[in-house]
């Protein structure tokens, strides 16, 4: 058993169904496309894949489906050293998917239907009992149903980070259980009734910590995030490097499972540079094509990212 630092998803696994095109469709529009791909996907398995692709001690507590992409989707788990003692199977339930465009400037669009996802449930949870108490991050999202995650922050006694992704507002009650708090600018309005970009993000964030999280953060493609600490109540702005995104699906994801990785691996560190690290990573993802495939794993974190305090 492995005594690095133990980070747990509550999360989704999805197949996702990609189409490349010159642009995004527009309602009732037909396009003729480019490409098209299959690929591993969810939120939830994406952002432990990236952990793990860092070097991350990790485990994924999720459902996929009775049908063969279950089956394929717990080996391809397994092929990045996931630990699948939580993956279950749900009989009668299809493995969720995702339907996605992106188009050739790196934007996308994005369905999905949950399918076992949606399974997800307290006694999973509580057959998990001892790693969720143990772990010392739990990761969720909000591609699997709100109670359960709730259930796992309650028990759990490490860092709980929650990306309230994709958007929604009902979950009041989970961010007051949220250590972490991470969010993109269209779910960060939606949380705070206002559009938000960066001339703005310090009221935002002031808003989210008001949730009651200790730390909330902001993602902002390629402006890189920001964060404010509910210790000092200081916003800071990190920039990411400029790159040229050949495919941004999965960004999110990437930063995510960064933050984690480096929250418990690099305790020493101030959080304005494990950030700098996280987008560090994204920014390295945005570059190759797919989520899983582009995240790296060959990283080096630099000494000092360039920050401003707002
Ligand atoms: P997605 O939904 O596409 O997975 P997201 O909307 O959740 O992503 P973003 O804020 O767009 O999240 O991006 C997350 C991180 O990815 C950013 O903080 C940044 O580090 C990196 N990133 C995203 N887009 C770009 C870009 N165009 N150039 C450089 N880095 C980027
Ligand atoms: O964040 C990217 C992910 O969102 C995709 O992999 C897709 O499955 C959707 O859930």
């Amino acid at each position: 058993m492995s005594s690095l630092p133990k980070i747990v998803v509550v999360g989704s696994c999805s197949v996702d169904f990609t189409t490349y095109a010159p642009k995004l469709p527009n309602p009732g529009e037909t396009i003729h496309g480019t490409k098209f791909t299959t690929s591993f996907g969810g939120k939830g398995a994406n952002q432990c894949v990236a952990a793990a692709k860092l070097g991350g001690n990790t485990y994924m507590i999720c459902r996929v489906g009775d049908d063969d992409w279950g089956g394929k989707y717990k080996e391809n788990l397994k092929s990045f050293g996931i630990d699948v003692t939580h993956t279950k199977t749900t009989t009668d339930s299809t493995t969720g998917i995702a339907q996605i465009t992106v188009s050739s400037n790196g934007e996308n669009q994005i369905v999905i239907v949950a399918g076992a996802n949606n399974h997800l449930n307290k006694s999973d949870i509580q057959g998990a009992l001892s790693l969720i108490k143990n772990a010392d991050i739990i990761i969720s999202q909000l591609e699997t149903p709100v109670d359960t995650t709730y259930e796992a922050f309650k028990l759990c006694n490490g860092i709980k980070l929650l990306n309230a992704a994709p958007a929604r507002t009902d979950i009041k009650n989970l961010l007051e259980l949220c250590t972490v708090l991470c969010v993109n600018e269209p779910e960060a309005s939606l949380l705070v009734g206002f559009e938000v970009n960066l001339s703005n993000i310090k009221l935002a964030l002031k808003e989210l910590l008001d949730t009651g999280c200790k730390i909330a953060i902001i993602t902002l493609g390629d402006k890189g995030a920001a964060y404010s600490s509910s210790n000092d109540s200081q916003c800071i702005h990190i920039p990411c490097e400029k790159v040229i995104p050949v495919d941004t699906t999965g960004a999110g994801d990437a930063f995510v499972g960064a933050l984690a990785t480096f929250l418990v691996t690099q305790k020493d560190r101030a959080i304005h540079q494990i950030i700098g690290a996280a987008c560090d990573v994204a920014s390295k993802s945005v570059i190759n094509e797919g989520t899983q495939s582009s995240f790296p794993d060959k990283f080096i974190c630099q000494e000092n990212y360039k920050y401003t305090v707002l």
